[in-house]
């Protein structure tokens, strides 16, 4: 593996800089601390992309909030979604009767999202408050549509702010798009 390899090199255009995605987390945590004012809202993030959104979004709410994680699998190393969703990592605590907010990186074509909704409703939630920091709803398979959402994405793979190309990418602090023969390659 080449080592003096950089991320940025392969990114085609940044989509989304550093300020746009702080500016637009801060705003959606805001809404979320009106909308939740007086609760205990239970936060589940998709692992592994919500990670960095999480982390910002959990401190712009100034809520008394719990944080859980969950991990999903839906794709293989391509950039479309297989539509088969694997649970990687359960829940570890009982959710029955809470408000449960899931924070994912991006909805795309429903798949993930309509799975884990039904999940956790078997599993007792009391409300589900779906946010996403990205939604590319030109690509929608399944009848889904975020609570809240960030950003509206074009039909192109993008990259960074904890989104992923085959593991890689995720620590870039914006959000680009990346170059096609990155992923023909
Ligand atoms: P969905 O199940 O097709 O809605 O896809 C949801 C998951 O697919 C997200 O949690 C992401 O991990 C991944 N995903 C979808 N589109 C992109 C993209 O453009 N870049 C990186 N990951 C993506
Ligand atoms: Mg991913």
């Amino acid at each position: 593996m080449n080592t003096e390899k950089r991320m940025k090199e392969d990114i085609l255009k940044v989509l989304l800089t550093e300020e746009e995605i702080r500016g637009r987390v801060k705003e959606l945590g805001e809404e979320l601390r009106r909308r939740f004012a007086g609760r205990r809202p239970m936060f589940v993030g998709v692992l592994n992309g919500c990670f960095m959104f999480m982390a910002d979004l959990v401190r712009a709410t100034d809520l008394m909030g719990e944080m859980e994680f969950i991990g999903v699998s839906s794709y293989h190393n391509t950039t479309s979604s297989s539509g088969v969703v694997q649970i990687t990592r359960d829940l570890q605590r009982d959710i029955t009767g809470r408000d449960i907010i899931i924070v994912e990186d991006i909805l795309d074509s429903g798949n993930t999202l309509a799975f884990l909704r039904q999940y956790l409703k078997t599993k007792g939630a009391a409300s589900i408050t779906i946010v996403t920091l990205l939604d590319k709803p030109s690509r929608r398979q399944k009848d889904i549509q975020a609570d809240l959402s960030g950003f509206e994405v074009p039909d192109e793979f993008v990259v960074g702010y904890g989104l992923d190309y085959a593991q890689y990418y995720r620590n870039l602090p914006y959000i680009g798009v990346l170059k096609p023969e990155v992923y023909r390659a």
